[in-house]
């Protein structure tokens, strides 16, 4: 299929910069075959090691990873155990592997509700990547976009009231992306949601106003490098226009 000379070829020159994920399906792919929703989120780990190193070859610099949501506290305690289990495992197991490949990890996600361990795992492997220069990995956790937006808005006004001054719309649209928790770095340009599902979620919902969709109905834990490179491959078919005409339209 896709992996010829002249797609890597395409890739390497027109790849997105950024590609934003989210990784849908893990409970469908394990009640297909019987097994515990746990299973599913297990094997989701394998999807993700794939993508990650899928990600650096294809020459993405970030990469944002959808990895459990403001929202998913709503499921049992026993699937909420397990997903926190899995992810100490991921941070344990990865980390050191992050630095001998030059990623650079950072979370995103409020950190409040997560247990302190997870948080100095998160802190550590954060420390130790913070100056590498390959691929950034971004994993959002316990991630909401309204409530990242409501925040950033809150904080907003904190610094301008101690300031005792009004900001004008033109200021605040300036500074709003520092405080969000993606900061100053590049908007999504490619997102894609597996599984079938075609919402967002409450995903990057500002970051992603100009992103491109992929949806695809392959499940997470069966997600390969072949289908990450053919959302990639498709991506550079698309016509960004951001609002404004391409040349055959003028
Ligand atoms: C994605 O898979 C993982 C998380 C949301 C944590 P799901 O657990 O949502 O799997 P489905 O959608 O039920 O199949
Ligand atoms: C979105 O998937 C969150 C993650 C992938 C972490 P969900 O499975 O939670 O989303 P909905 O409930 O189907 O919208
Ligand atoms: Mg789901």
């Amino acid at each position: 299929m896709v992996s010829d000379f002249a797609s890597m070829n395409t890739l390497k020159e027109n790849a997105p910069r950024h590609v934003a994920v989210i990784m849908d399906g893990n409970g469908r792919w394990a009640k297909k075959r019987g097994l515990p929703r746990s299973a599913g989120h297990k094997q989701g780990i394998e999807a993700v090691r794939r993508t990650v190193k899928a990600a650096a070859e294809f020459g993405v610099e970030y990469l944002t990873l959808f990895s459990f949501s403001s929202e998913n506290w709503s499921r049992p305690e026993s699937e909420i155990k397990e997903l926190m289990r899995l992810l100490r495992y991921y941070l344990k197991s990865e980390t050191a592997e992050f630095h001998r490949g030059n990623v650079s990890l950072k979370v995103i996600g409020n950190r409040e509700q997560l247990d302190d361990d997870i948080v100095k795992l998160i802190e550590n492997a954060e420390t130790l990547t913070k100056d590498n220069t390959g691929l950034t990995l971004i994993i959002a956790l316990n991630y909401g976009a309204r409530q990242e937006i409501l925040q950033a808005v809150s904080s907003i006004c904190s610094t301008y009231l101690a300031k005792g001054v009004v900001p004008d719309e033109l200021e605040v649209e300036t500074v709003f992306p520092d405080h969000l928790s993606t900061g100053r770095m590049p908007d999504p340009d490619l997102l894609i949601r597996t599984s079938g599902e075609k919402r967002i979620s409450n995903f990057l919902l500002w970051q992603c106003a100009y992103a491109e969709f992929f949806f695809s109905d392959v499940l997470w834990p069966d997600f390969t490098k072949r289908d990450f490179e053919e959302a990639l491959l498709d991506y550079t078919n698309r016509e960004r226009r951001f609002g404004s005409l391409s040349e055959s339209q003028r």
